[in-house]
């Protein structure tokens, strides 16, 4: 897509790009700045959108960073949806954590969830709860 750009942040990343993460967290309603600061740091990797410059979602994962990485708080501003914007975001946070597992939330509150996944790319592994991105 034109003009859309994903910013990824590690961990060694987050202090110096602090308050930038935090309006993404904030824009979404999750909590206040005190809040913010205290899951910022149990978390693995912020990916940030712009579309065409404007900010347009974010996502982030939690994990162990070795065997675990949980895709969590994926979110596009509803004047940016369906324009593929939270496929590269799952997308970007998933190949860049070098993780063995990348579990997702298939909630069923969410029935549609699972075909977004499936239609980013991530693969149902065997007893079909598990999503996996198959690493290149
Ligand atoms: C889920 C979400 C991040 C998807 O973002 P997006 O940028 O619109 O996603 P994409 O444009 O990459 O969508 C790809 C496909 O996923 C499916 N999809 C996305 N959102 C959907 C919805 N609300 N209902 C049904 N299908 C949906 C569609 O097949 C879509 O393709 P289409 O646009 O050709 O119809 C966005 O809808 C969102 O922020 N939702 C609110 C928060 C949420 O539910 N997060 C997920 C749980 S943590």
């Amino acid at each position: 897509m034109k003009n859309m750009e994903v910013k990824i942040f590690r961990k060694d990343q987050f202090d110096q790009n602090m308050d930038e993460i935090i309006s993404a967290i904030k824009f979404f309603g999750y909590g206040d700045e005190d809040w913010c600061r205290k899951i910022i740091p149990g978390s693995q990797l912020f990916a940030l959108a712009y579309n065409n410059g404007e900010f347009a979602g974010f996502g982030r994962t939690v994990g162990d960073g070795i065997r675990f990485s949980y895709i969590v708080d994926l979110n596009v501003r509803k004047s940016h949806q369906h324009q593929g914007i939270g496929t590269k975001l799952a997308q970007e946070l998933a190949e860049n954590s070098k993780t063995t597992f990348i579990e997702l939330t298939n909630d069923p509150q969410f029935p549609w969830l699972k075909d977004f996944y499936l239609k980013a790319g991530f693969k149902l592994s065997e007893g079909e709860h598990v999503f996996k991105w198959p690493h290149k």
